[in-house]
């Protein structure tokens, strides 16, 4: 049994890899400070797949403490490193919170990585590398823009440093995978996004503003050069993501990877604005969402969406669910997180 190492095992995004890869047959050791997600997910975690992957309450920043964890769980064969924080607004109010914290634990992964025969990264990254794209759909070989915030610096500059370690190593081999808008909950409803405070993410804010926590959501803008006039991005199911995930791992594992370091998008390869999301959620549901127009969001890309071809061939994977069905999904989150009285 292969064993990967999850950092920010319990977040959004980790958790539903978790369960893909347990159900694939890896063994996952879990890595988590808890800064932005509960331990409610392990249950989660433990409900779908029969199996409670150990858990380690960790801040990777802390490099002794990392690597006594490695020690007590030797033989890791790969890491999957989620951990980071996410929320662009705090990052342009708190721009070292970011810097610290995302570069650091990253760099202390590479720095064990070799210490402890770990030769296999996937690693985090984001559509926010292409800033606003002149040509869309956007492809791997899209230029790189600079970042509008430091949290979208610090995805570029986490991009280099794997790059400019591996090529100087002989033995790590990474894979970076570009995530586009990652939406929606596990079929279950057992695990699904949690943001703490108020949502910064569109979908969050409207299942939250559906069930009666926000009052109104606000969209932001209806102004851009967009048919109707709202931004548009390219929302993929989170299940369908996790997924992608166990293939880049196995990818590696298996050594038929291309490229010591290779980076992939992973999208729908459709774009959806803002006003049809909303309209799309209202209809799957059958529940009126108030919401009003307001001015722009400092920061916002007009439009973006992925050129999933790259992925498609080289990966075998493909973006299975339809958007209603990643909404409906989200919504039944929202209710039976709320109904079951929510995460300890
Ligand atoms: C942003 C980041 C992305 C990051 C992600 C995670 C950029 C360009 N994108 O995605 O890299 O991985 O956050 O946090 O930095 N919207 C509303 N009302 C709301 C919330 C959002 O209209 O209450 C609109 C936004 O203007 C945007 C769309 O919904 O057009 C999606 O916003 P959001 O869910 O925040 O994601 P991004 O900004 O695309």
């Amino acid at each position: 049994m292969k064993k990967v190492l999850v950092t920010g095992g319990t977040g959004f995004i980790g958790s539903h890899t978790v369960t893909e890869l347990v159900d694939a047959g890896y063994e996952v050791v879990i890595a988590d400070n808890l800064s932005n997600s509960r331990t409610g997910a392990l249950d989660g975690i433990q409900k779908i797949t029969g199996v409670q992957p150990a858990f380690e309450k960790i801040d990777l920043c802390d490099k002794v403490a990392f690597a006594d964890m490695l020690r007590r769980h030797c033989g890791i064969d790969a890491i999957i490193h989620f951990a980071a924080h996410k929320a662009v607004g705090e990052s342009v109010r708190q721009p070292l919170k970011y810097y610290r914290n995302n570069l650091d634990s990253l760099i202390n992964i590479l720095e064990l990585m070799p210490e402890h025969a770990i030769e296999h990264l996937i690693f985090s990254s984001s559509c926010t590398v292409y800033g606003q794209p002149e040509k869309l759909p956007v492809t791997e070989q899209s230029p790189i823009q600079p970042a509008t915030s430091p949290y979208g610096n610090t995805k570029q500059v986490s991009e280099a440093i794997i790059r400019d370690t591996v090529a100087a190593s002989t033995n790590i081999q990474s894979i970076a995978l570009r995530y586009f808008n990652p939406i929606g909950a596990h079929a279950s409803a057992l695990i699904g996004e949690l943001p703490t405070g108020v949502p910064n993410n569109l979908v969050p804010f409207i299942t939250q503003t559906a069930i009666g926590i926000r009052e109104q959501l606000s969209v932001f803008g209806n102004d851009y050069n967009t048919p109707d006039g709202s931004c548009i991005r390219d929302y993929i199911h989170v299940v369908d993501l996790a997924k992608a995930h166990v293939v880049a791992v196995g990818r590696l594992l298996d050594r038929k990877n291309k490229a010591a370091f290779e980076v992939f998008n992973l999208g729908t390869g459709h774009g959806v604005s803002v006003l049809e999301l909303v309209h799309a959620f209202e209809k799957t549901t059958g529940v009126k969402l108030n919401y009003k127009i307001v001015a722009r969001r400092p920061g916002d890309t007009e439009q973006v969406w992925a050129d999933t071809a790259y992925a498609n061939k080289e990966l075998g994977w493909k973006a299975q669910s339809t958007l209603e069905e990643t909404l409906l999904s989200a919504w039944k989150w929202e209710k039976y997180y709320k109904e079951s009285g929510g995460w300890e």
